[in-house]
């Protein structure tokens, strides 16, 4: 039987929410602390600000006995054996990690600190933001014997996050003393004994009693840097194979097939390597900026984290030049979008190079029809409804009478839609995937002229000859 563990969470976003529910998941009493009230007042009344698989059911399951909410900082922390930062860590002007909501916590930590606690950050930090948090606690008076501070980073997708959590490829621990490593092996222990995973109903995943996740310990400046190396990574990853759909574009091979052909290879394996319009989120771009720039503070020219950054850009870009060379002209034009979320399974837009497609749209007098199956609301919030900028509820309004239709982002949901049916609704039967969602073949064969990524274009034998479409010439056609 696992041991219960008092843990508070300060920061109720996507990682302290979801580490929340996981923890009271695992058996522990949690309480999360947020200062947004109308936030707290949603999630005590049974409220999920955000979606996410799995969190909500958590949450119910959980909510009152093992997990609770508040705005109360100082009473939380007192009675917690550990206290996890799960506050943002936004990108300031100079592309650094802005640390000041740390800051902030650890004082107001420090301020309620009565018995021995592990103050473990697990917001995304750059290294020594552990030794800061360390220094402002003592600087508040609290003597070096009542606390340690270690450092626990979160590698969970959002969409996947209570998946990736309580299922996840490593735990990291970095902590500097036995005692502090011993209360975080404790609260992790259900998860790398594998007992939650033979108890009642524990959520489906990769991991199982067998084969649990395995825990690394580590210096505290080593889990720092694993957790930014590893988003840089990643995203290296992608930018890598978005050049490489480039040169399959030019040359006319399928980087579908390349990179299935590379991935094979064990050393580099088959994930993130799916080539688009380019990676976004709230990680990626802001991890990838301030991992530079830790590397610039410490002296490294880390000049690839650039090119990586250009990349992504550039992919951006070409995208929208592979748009406007099916379309000549945009003024006027109608643009159906299918995806708005910086990725599919989620309604997060931050960062999304969806939005930042649909806004070029914009920019150049397009009218555009967009679809999500979750990222609507917030998508308004940036971009508001207007005579140009038109919400819908599914994907057949959103190809009505368009002059051709735009996937960007890879909900699962797509892969339903009955795209015989799209063919009738779309004005010219045009789709640019920018996430390479379908199979060309498969859409050429149904009359489309199909345009991805890295791929060869589908493209009917009317738009062949002449590069650019005339629309009345098109309706003879489709008439006959
Ligand atoms: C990312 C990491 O994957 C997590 O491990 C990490 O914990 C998290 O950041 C974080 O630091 O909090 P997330 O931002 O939720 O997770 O999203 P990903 O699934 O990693 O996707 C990021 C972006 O890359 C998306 O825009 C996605 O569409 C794009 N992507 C991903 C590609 O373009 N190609 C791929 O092969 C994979």
């Amino acid at each position: 039987m696992s041991e219960q563990v008092s843990i508070a969470v300060v920061g109720s976003g996507y990682v302290g929410l979801v580490a929340a529910a996981c923890f009271a998941e695992m058996g522990h009493r949690v309480i999360c602390v947020d200062n947004d009230e109308a936030k707290v007042r949603v999630l005590r009344e049974g409220g999920v600000p955000i979606h996410e698989e799995y969190l909500p059911e958590l949450l119910s399951r959980h909510r009152r006995n093992l997990v609770e909410f508040t705005t109360d900082l100082r009473s939380a922390t007192q009675d917690a054996q550990a206290i996890f930062i799960a506050v943002g860590t936004p990108q300031s002007k100079t592309g650094s990690a802005d640390l000041s909501y740390v800051d902030a916590v650890a004082s107001e930590i420090a301020r309620s600190i009565n018995s021995y606690k592990v103050i473990v950050e697990k917001s995304t930090v750059p290294v020594y933001t552990n030794e800061w948090i360390r220094r402002v606690i003592e600087r508040n008076g609290v003597p070096r014997e009542l606390f340690d501070v270690a450092s626990n980073p979160e590698f969970l997708r959002e969409g996947t996050a209570v998946v990736d959590f309580l299922h996840a490829d490593r735990i990291v621990i970095g902590a500097a003393t036995e005692r502090a490593a011993e209360l975080l092996r404790r609260i992790y222990e259900p998860l790398t004994s594998g007992a939650y995973y033979r108890g009642q109903s524990p959520v489906p995943g990769p991991r199982s009693e067998a084969d649990p996740p395995p825990i690394l310990q580590t210096s505290t400046k080593a889990a720092e840097i694993i957790k930014h190396a590893s988003n840089a990574f990643l995203a290296t990853k992608i930018s890598f194979i978005n050049i490489v759909a480039n040169i399959c574009e030019a040359a006319g091979a399928d980087v579908e097939e390349v990179a299935r052909g590379i991935g094979m290879d064990t050393r580099i394996g088959p994930k993130f390597l799916r080539a688009g319009i380019g990676y976004g989120g709230s990680c990626f771009p802001k991890d990838v900026a301030a991992f530079r720039h830790v590397a610039e503070q410490v002296g490294v020219d880390f000049g690839l984290l650039h090119e990586v950054e250009r990349i992504n850009e550039e992919q951006k870009v070409r995208f929208f030049q592979k748009v406007r060379s099916a379309l000549w002209t945009f003024r006027g034009k109608k643009i159906g979008v299918l995806g708005l979320a910086f990725k599919g399974g989620t309604d997060d837009i931050r960062e999304s190079p969806a939005l930042d497609i649909v806004k070029r749209l914009l920019h150049e007098g397009c009218i555009v029809r967009a679809f999500d199956p979750a990222a609507e609301q917030r998508s308004k919030e940036v971009i508001p409804e207007s005579s140009q900028m038109e919400y819908v509820q599914d994907p057949y309004t959103a190809a009505q009478d368009a002059d051709a239709l735009l996937i960007l982002n890879d909900w699962k949901d797509f892969l339903e839609i009955d795209f015989k049916r799209l063919h009738h609704t779309l004005r010219y039967p045009i789709i640019i995937d920018g996430r390479n969602l379908l199979d060309p073949p498969t859409m050429a064969g149904m009359g489309f002229t199909y345009l991805s990524v890295g791929r060869a274009n589908s493209v009917q034998p009317l738009d062949t000859i002449p590069t650019y479409f005339l629309p009345r010439e098109r309706e003879n056609i489709k008439r006959s």
